[in-house]
């Protein structure tokens, strides 16, 4: 979604600015643009649709903008269409006021005919431009731009990060937030305010969060941060610990393939740490085992693939808990009137910790007295700080637009919460606890040995690439398992895709099955392994092309019946979709790569959803 970065400093800021945008670009942008401020030319601002290219051949790398303080901006639509006169910075009508805004200021109408009445003239059809015109508005009353700004966020609805440089004061620019992130950074060579912190890594480690209703100035010196009181105040530093070649391809040809090959590293990561002589360890978390006994019921909520993720929990949680456990969108359960209560352990599941609906249901769970627990990769991330307990998911930054590796430490980072509160409850055997916990030691291995034979689902992807529609069909954490597989081949390939819980076939889908029409049959659940294998041969009996992912345990009796059939290893039932997602992630990589598409950045989709 939209990025921001703003640098006040000691060098020229456009190429700061540019090479900022750049490493933001993953999070999904159809226009971008900046504004430098120098003392001969005042503010010069520069935007294009389209890729970030377009704005780096405009400016000659920014080298046509002279200035050391400047703001810049990567659009992605929500008010207006996207073109050069919507993106950001937005100008007020004497040119003197540029703003950069993520979010969205839910009252712009009502604001931006207030203003019209005393004579403002608009030229975008954007949200944002409406504040930067409303600032001009209260500057000429007070002349005082810190002021200004105060009015202005008194007076707006709804969520924002904002960057604003103003031409009247040479060297420093003003940031403030509301339920969309912002970063300071303290630089060697001046100061930053940045969305994510993948834009200032290369400048500085040094970072503050910022939390709503702050107001920053940055200068080239200094940062002063204060509360919407204008009241100073005393902001606890971070250290940001991964270093910035993690943030790029060394090498690869896409953050993707990167991203997936990375995973039993980020795996391991994510689980060493927490498991210590035999036992699960989760030092950050501060459920006690009296809170953990009086849960009558759980709900997991998330988004996208972290819903999926949640999707395998709910049956493998379920299985260890013998408690409910309720999966939910986190955008309809906001909306529902939702039944938790203090009883209730509510475990909200995101890659970025930013996603506005995650963040919006978090927040009705708590005020319905439900006590929150965060899986969350983004360290610092809104929603890690909200959460009444946080675990981190040790994946380090993860660009692509479609995830991988945040989804599989997210998987095996719920399976160690399972097994930890079904601990807690005495609701799992000592040998299958320790079963499990012994098979996770070895899941970053296997996983290594099944992403040797990529090129085995490359043939496969090469094979099956130019199918118009494609179903998923699995049982159990396989049918969890094909939610996912089915959305990584949608969102980078464009190819229409579902999956189907096997046993619904018949209520319906089964129509759908055609001679030639692909199906994605996933028998990798050993309890339903005869069952799914029943479903394969329901399929191939009307034409279809089965392709087959089951386990080395049942590839002899898969392959009699599939056309074609990838093998994963062995597991612990509950941690097969870890492995079993591998594969299809691949096939979904050389699918999208055969039809050349934007892997890292599918069309329409954004890395962070901040807007509703
Ligand atoms: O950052 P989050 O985990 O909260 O994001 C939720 C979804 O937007 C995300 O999982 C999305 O579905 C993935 N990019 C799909 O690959």
């Amino acid at each position: 979604m939209c990025g921001i970065i703003g640098f006040a400093g000691r060098e020229q800021a456009a190429p700061i600015l540019l090479d900022g945008l750049a490493r933001m670009e993953y999070r999904g942008y159809d226009s971008a643009g900046i504004a430098v401020r120098s003392e001969a030319k005042g503010l010069q601002v520069k935007k294009a649709k389209g890729r970030l290219q377009v704005l780096s051949d405009l400016t000659h790398g920014g080298a046509d903008l002279e200035g050391t303080l400047g703001i810049g901006h990567t659009r992605w639509a929500t008010h207006g269409e996207p073109n050069d006169i919507n993106a950001h910075p937005h100008v007020s009508e004497n040119g003197r006021i540029a703003l950069v805004h993520n979010g969205i200021i839910e009252n712009y109408l009502e604001i931006k005919e207030q203003l019209q009445r005393h004579g403002v003239k608009f030229t975008s059809d954007t949200d944002s431009e409406v504040v930067a015109q409303l600032l001009e508005f209260h500057y000429n009353e007070c002349h005082n731009m810190l002021e200004a700004v105060g009015r202005v966020l008194r007076r707006i609805q709804g969520s924002y990060a904002f960057g604003i440089i103003c031409s009247d004061y040479p060297n420093a620019l003003i940031a403030a937030r509301k339920d969309s992130p912002l970063i300071l950074g303290y630089g060697e060579n001046g100061n930053y305010i940045a969305s994510d912190v993948t834009a200032i890594i290369k400048h500085t480690r040094d970072v503050v969060y910022m939390e709503d209703g702050e107001i920053a100035v940055v200068t080239a010196e200094n940062i002063d941060v204060f509360d919407s009181e204008m009241n100073p105040l005393e902001k606890k530093h971070s250290q940001v610990d991964w270093d910035v070649s993690a943030a790029e391809k060394g090498g690869y040809a896409h953050f993707m393939f990167k991203e997936i090959m990375e995973q039993p590293e980020a795996v391991r990561k994510t689980l060493s740490p927490r498991v210590r002589d035999g036992r699960v360890v989760l030092d950050d978390v501060k459920l006690t085992a009296e809170y953990v006994k009086n849960i009558s019921r759980i709900f997991i909520i998330a988004c996208g693939s972290s819903y999926h993720v949640g999707m395998v929990s709910k049956y493998s949680w379920e299985r260890l808990l013998r408690r409910p456990v309720q999966v939910d969108l986190a955008s309809e359960f906001r909306y529902s009137d939702p039944l938790v209560d203090e009883n209730t352990l509510v475990i909200v599941i995101s890659q970025s910790g930013e996603t506005l609906d995650t963040m919006a249901a978090m927040r009705e769970a708590k005020s319905r007295g439900a006590r929150t627990l965060a899986v969350v990769n983004v360290v610092g991330s809104s929603i890690a700080r909200e959460a009444d307990d946080v675990l981190y998911t040790w994946a380090g930054p993860e660009i692509a637009v479609a995830t991988t590796k945040a989804y599989t430490t997210q998987l095996v980072l719920m399976d160690l919460i399972g097994l930890y509160l079904a601990d807690l409850l005495g609701t799992v055997e000592k040998s299958e606890y320790d079963a499990i916990l012994a098979e996770m030691q070895v899941l970053p291995e296997k996983m290594r040995r099944l992403l040797e034979h990529f090129e085995d689902v490359q043939y496969f992807a090469s094979r099956y690439f130019n199918h118009n529609s494609i179903f998923f069909i699995g049982r159990n954490l396989d049918y969890a398992m094909g939610l996912e597989g089915s959305l990584k081949l949608k969102e980078i390939s464009y190819i229409h895709s579902e999956a189907y819980a096997s046993g619904e076939l018949k209520h319906g889908t089964i129509s759908l099955i055609e001679p030639g029409t692909l199906v994605v049959a996933l028998g990798t659940y050993a309890a339903l392994f005869d069952k799914a294998m029943s479903n394969v041969v329901e399929v191939k009996a009307r034409g279809a092309e089965v392709l087959a992912v089951t386990t080395e345990t049942f590839k002899e009796k898969m392959e009699k019946t599939a056309d074609s059939t990838i093998v994963v290893p062995d597991t612990h039932p509950i941690l097969q979709p870890s492995l079993g997602v591998v594969p299809l992630q691949l096939f979904a990589y050389y699918v999208a790569l055969q039809r050349g598409c934007d892997i890292d950045k599918p069309r329409n989709l954004a890395k962070s959803v901040t807007v509703e």
